[in-house]
This record gives structure tokens, C-alpha cells and sequence, in this order.
């Protein structure tokens, strides 16, 4: 029996792009995506040094471009069967509701989710004849819990969220497993290159400009606690490789499942007390 075929999206940096590795490294023929593959040298001096090569072809895939999905389509419907799809392109919008312009949380939007949805369609008909597959998209901690300041971004994850368990639920009868990773904070490009904040929320008339350097402020202090990257990529690999996924969230990072199953069991006004205490503000 040949390979396994697993495409991955945005493998030009962070996760996507040590997931490519690890997929690699665990018998996986990987399909590594990237809007810009002039930025393949690192995934493949990465690839070179674990020797895997042969085993990753990369592919230009821009998730929010119909033409570059409708091209990508084509090249699908040469795979003679795809295994795994790791739906993990994303970018961060930060920005307070009331400024953050509606084409912002379109693009936000037109990216974690919409492009997400198209990546997917493109795999759907493969999967189903083969009756089998896994799909693993990139959620967050921001799928589960809101933050200040970041709309946007948890809005996107939380659509995410309710698309991909009602697909659970569509395609567990077809053998397909549907899974959704929820990182916390990692040492990635996200947090520089993959952050944009609003317009509005950067002018310093902004009612929110304090605020929001605050905040800024606060992730440039944490960063260097962040987790190691690679914790997430090989959860990612266990997950493909295992016969089934049996759970459709999987959280992963320091406080995580802790802060998720507070949010969830812990009546509303004691979980806003405790989130001010933790941001040091009054409610
Ligand atoms: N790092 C964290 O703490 C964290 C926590 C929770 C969830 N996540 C999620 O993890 C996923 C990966 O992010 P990361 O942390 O690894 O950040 P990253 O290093 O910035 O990687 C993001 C990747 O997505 C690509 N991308 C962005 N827009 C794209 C588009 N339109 N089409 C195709 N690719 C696109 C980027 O490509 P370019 O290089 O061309 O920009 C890059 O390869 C995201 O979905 C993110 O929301 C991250």
C-alpha cells in the first residue's frame, strides 16, 4: 500500500509548517499549502535536515482567492485519495466591536472561516467515495472564550467551532473524523507578522488607544512563557495517525482545559468576576 496523502494549509510558518514535518517524518505524503511559496525555503531546509524531502510537495493555495481554490480543486482530483486535511491557515484581527470596520471582520472572516469552508469542499468528494478521511481544523482557546479586544478573532473561531461540529456530525456516518485543536498561547508568527490590529483601534483618539497598548503590552511580557509549537504539531500527527479520532475538541497549552471547563461550569457572574480579577480590572 502506498502513502497516505495529507494536506495541510499554511505551511509557510508555525504550526502548519512543523505539521508538514512531523506528517513526514509518521509515513504521510504531505501537500504543503502556502499562498506565497516563495516562502518554501525554510519547510524545506527544515524537511532536508529531518530527511523528508521526497515526502512533501508544496502547492500555492490562497484560501480566500476562489480562483486559487478552483485551481487547487484540480490539482485534488489528481490525488488518487487524500487521508488527512489539516485546515490550519489564520491570521489574528484584534480591535474593540465598536471601532472594528465591518470590512475587518469580513477579512478576518474571509480567512479562519469562509476559506477554511472552501479548503474543505475541495477534499469532501474524495473523502466521501473513499469512506473514509480525517479533517483537523486549527481552532483556539478563542473558539471557546471571548477576550476583549479581540473580536474578531474569537468571532471567526467560534463560527469555525459551530461549523465543524455540525460536520462531525454529517460525516461521522461516512467513516470521516472531524476534530477540532484548541491551542492557548504559542511561539508562533501569529502573535507578529499574523497579528493586524483595527485601524481605529491604533489612532490615538481612539476612546480604546489605552486599552488596547495594554494589551499589546501584556502579550509582548508573556511571549516568552508561550509554548513550544511543536506540542501542538505532534498532537496534530497523533491525531492523524490514530484509527479514529474519538473527541471532536482537543485542547492543548498551559490553563487551557482548566480555563474551558470554567467557562463552561461556572455561572456567568462568578466566570466576569474572575476574568476582570485575573485582567487586574473592576467588572
Ligand atoms: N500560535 C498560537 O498561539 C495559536 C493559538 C491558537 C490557535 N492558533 C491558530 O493556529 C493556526 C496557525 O497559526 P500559527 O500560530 O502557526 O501562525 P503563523 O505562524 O502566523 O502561521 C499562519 C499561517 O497561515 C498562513 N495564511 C494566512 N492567511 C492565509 C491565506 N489567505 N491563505 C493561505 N495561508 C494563509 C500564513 O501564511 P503567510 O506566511 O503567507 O502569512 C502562515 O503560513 C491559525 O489558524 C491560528 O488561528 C494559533
Amino acid at each position: 500500500m502506498g502513502k497516505k496523502t495529507a494536506i495541510i494549509t499554511g505551511t509557510s510558518s508555525g504550526f502548519g509548517l512543523l505539521t508538514a514535518i512531523e506528517l513526514a517524518k509518521n509515513g504521510f505524503y504531505v501537500i504543503a499549502t502556502m499562498r506565497d511559496v516563495s516562502k518554501a525555503a525554510k519547510l524545506e531546509e527544515l524537511a532536508e535536515s529531518h530527511n523528508v524531502k521526497d515526502a512533501i510537495q508544496v502547492q500555492p493555495l490562497d484560501v480566500t482567492s476562489s480562483e486559487s481554490i478552483d485551481q487547487f480543486q484540480v490539482f485534488v482530483n489528481t490525488l488518487t485519495s487524500v487521508d488527512v486535511l489539516v485546515n490550519n491557515a489564520g491570521f489574528a484581527m484584534g480591535g474593540f466591536g465598536e471601532e472594528v470596520a465591518i470590512e475587518e471582520y469580513r477579512r478576518q472572516f474571509e480567512t479562519n472561516f469562509f476559506g477554511t469552508i472552501a479548503v474543505t469542499q475541495t477534499v469532501l468528494p474524495s473523502m466521501r467515495q473513499q469512506r473514509s478521511g480525517k479533517i483537523i481544523y486549527l481552532s483556539s482557546i478563542s473558539g471557546q472564550i471571548g477576550f476583549p479586544g479581540l473580536s474578531p478573532y474569537v468571532s471567526s473561531k467560534f463560527a469555525l467551532e459551530g461549523f465543524s461540529e455540525c460536520l462531525r456530525l454529517e460525516l461521522k456516518p461516512l467513516g470521516i473524523d472531524v476534530a477540532l485543536v484548541e491551542p492557548g498561547s504559542y511561539k508562533t508568527n501569529i502573535w507578529s507578522s499574523g497579528k493586524q490590529i483595527a485601524k481605529k483601534s491604533m489612532l490615538e483618539d481612539s476612546p480604546y488607544y489605552t486599552y488596547m497598548k495594554s494589551f499589546e503590552q501584556q502579550i509582548e511580557t508573556e511571549k516568552a512563557r508561550f509554548g513550544d509549537p511543536l506540542e501542538v504539531a505532534q498532537l496534530i500527527c497523533s491525531l492523524a495517525i490514530s484509527d479514529e479520532i474519538k473527541k471532536l475538541r482537543h485542547p492543548i497549552g498551559k490553563g487551557v482545559k482548566l480555563g474551558i471547563s470554567l467557562r463552561k461550569c461556572i455561572p456567568w457572574s462568578r466566570w466576569e468576576k474572575l476574568f476582570f480579577h485575573r485582567l487586574g480590572q473592576k467588572g
